[in-house]
């Protein structure tokens, strides 16, 4: 039989999609790639995903495992051959089971990650993973392209947030590792490997995930800054200060604020006066009535006595909490409503994230006058969105210039000891950065694992790693 009347027979006619009906799943979030699936399998047990992966190996068959397509390397979509599978993980969608005592849940690859959270929620624990996207990401991806965001100061990345993986392999076996312990040293730590792997080496189908302490006391600001470099200095006051209750501190810029007003229905500049750069703080505490409100305005006021806060809104309900927030998580859609631009997700040392700010913006407007700079990210992770933005035939040109661009900031990073790929991972577009930067027998190390777990190259080709 046939490829597709063997996948068929597995999966039953309705699971598997043929031509038109692919079309969504055939480009990225970003529209930077548009390929061409052979098909798209969308298996509803971990069992149809085993005898895919054997047929597809017994075929030499390439897989691209796709989960809430919202990543933005193209690690997701298929080449323009079409003769990649798609494998959709969106239906195995179950929170198998949730551990309050032991403070942790199961879940399959392809839940949502707020429906992750809110599970949590439910049995009065906090699933911290937290990024603007968690409404339509899945699990599968996170773990896959070991997601960062918004509380990864405090929490860590998905990484830092799994216990065990369930895995099924290039040829068909299935990896079991559903552990929900949080001591285990039991030889190599090989479900590791998967974990910002972008399915390169198998297909994560569940994860055991730690949980934390429900959320119940935060307290909100949005501070105006003259530099990053006060930003740098007040994190460290305010992690000082609260007895390092600090969850989330975002840098914006004054275009952030400019672009999302613009754009976003409900945004608007909750200050009086603009400033040049914006730090959004949140303390959180698992402790109810946690004065933290007064610690923040406390902390605050000294900070603006000293010099280093400009001006400071504080939210003072849910409702001015969720408005501010909403500055920060709405600058990439504001940004996309402005035309073609340039991203660039880079960390560095905390430290040296000022020095990255003015280093590359001086480039910037050295080498790209044209392009208007929006840096704006994770202050506490060292990592920011370094993007570029042009107008109209602007736009175009600004592209033309990408290579240049990306080359000129990913050596900066490099030169301050960071990296060209803080959290939205490698897929197809960073392929060769990932050549350029990684150490030599890092490279080679990467090629032999993939070799030894995927030896006839079938899981997600030409992504991470060139021709493998
Ligand atoms: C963010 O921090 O908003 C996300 O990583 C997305 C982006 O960089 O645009
Ligand atoms: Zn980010």
């Amino acid at each position: 039989m046939d490829l597709l009347g063997t996948l068929r027979g597995i999966l039953g006619g309705g699971d598997l999609l043929a031509g038109e009906a692919c079309a969504p799943f055939e480009s990225d979030h970003r529209r930077l790639y548009r390929g061409r699936a052979l098909a798209v399998a969308q298996p509803r047990s971990v069992e149809q995903v085993a005898r895919i992966l054997a047929a597809c190996n017994e075929a030499r068959v390439g897989v691209v495992p796709h989960g809430g397509n919202t990543g933005y390397c193209g690690g997701a979509t298929p080449d323009e051959t079409g003769t990649q599978l798609v494998l959709s993980l969106a239906r195995l969608n179950r929170v198998r089971s949730i551990d309050p005592g032991n403070y942790s849940l199961i879940a399959e690859a392809g839940c949502v990650l707020a429906e992750v959270q809110r599970a949590a929620a439910s049995a009065g624990r906090h699933f911290p993973l937290s990024l603007g996207s968690e409404g339509s990401c899945q699990i599968g991806g996170n773990l896959s392209t070991n997601a960062g965001g918004v509380h990864v100061l405090r929490y860590g990345m998905m990484r830092d947030l799994v216990l065990g993986l369930e895995v099924v392999l290039a040829d068909g076996r299935v990896l079991p590792g559903l552990t929900a312990l949080r001591k285990d040293n039991t030889g190599y730590d090989i479900r590791a490997l998967f974990l910002g792997a972008e399915g390169t080496l198998g297909v994560i189908t569940a994860a055991s995930l730690k949980l934390f302490p429900e959320i119940r006391s935060t307290a909100t600001a949005l501070v105006a800054l003259a530099e990053p470099r006060a930003a740098v200095t007040l994190l460290a006051q305010l992690r000082d200060a609260s007895g390092d209750a600090v969850s989330s501190f975002e840098l914006i810029p004054r275009i952030g604020i400019e672009l999302t007003s613009a754009h976003i229905p409900g945004v608007r500049d909750p200050l009086g006066a603009p400033h040049a750069w914006y730090a959004l703080c949140e303390l959180s505490s698992s402790r109810p009535g946690e004065p933290l409100e007064a610690l923040l305005a406390e902390t605050l006021g000294a900070a603006h006595a000293s010099g280093l806060v400009q001006d400071a809104v504080l939210a003072r309900n849910e409702r001015e909490r969720t408005a501010l927030w909403k500055i920060r998580e709405t600058i990439p859609e504001a940004q996309r409503h402005e035309g073609p631009g340039l991203k660039h997700d880079i960390s560095v040392p905390v430290s040296a994230l000022p020095q990255f700010v003015e280093r590359g913006a001086a480039w910037v407007a050295a080498h790209v006058p044209g392009a208007r700079l929006i840096a704006y990210g994770h202050v506490g992770d060292g990592n920011l969105h370094f993007n570029l933005q042009g107008r109209g035939a602007e736009g175009a040109a600004l592209l033309e210039r990408s290579e240049e661009v990306r080359r000129a900031l990913h050596d900066l990073a490099a030169a301050l000891g960071g990296s060209f790929s803080a959290e939205h991972g490698i897929g197809r577009l960073k392929v060769a950065e990932l050549e350029r930067y990684a150490p030599a027998t890092e490279l080679a190390l990467m090629h032999a694992v993939k070799r030894a777990l995927d030896p006839n190259g079938i899981m997600n080709p030409g992504k991470v790693l060139r021709g493998a």
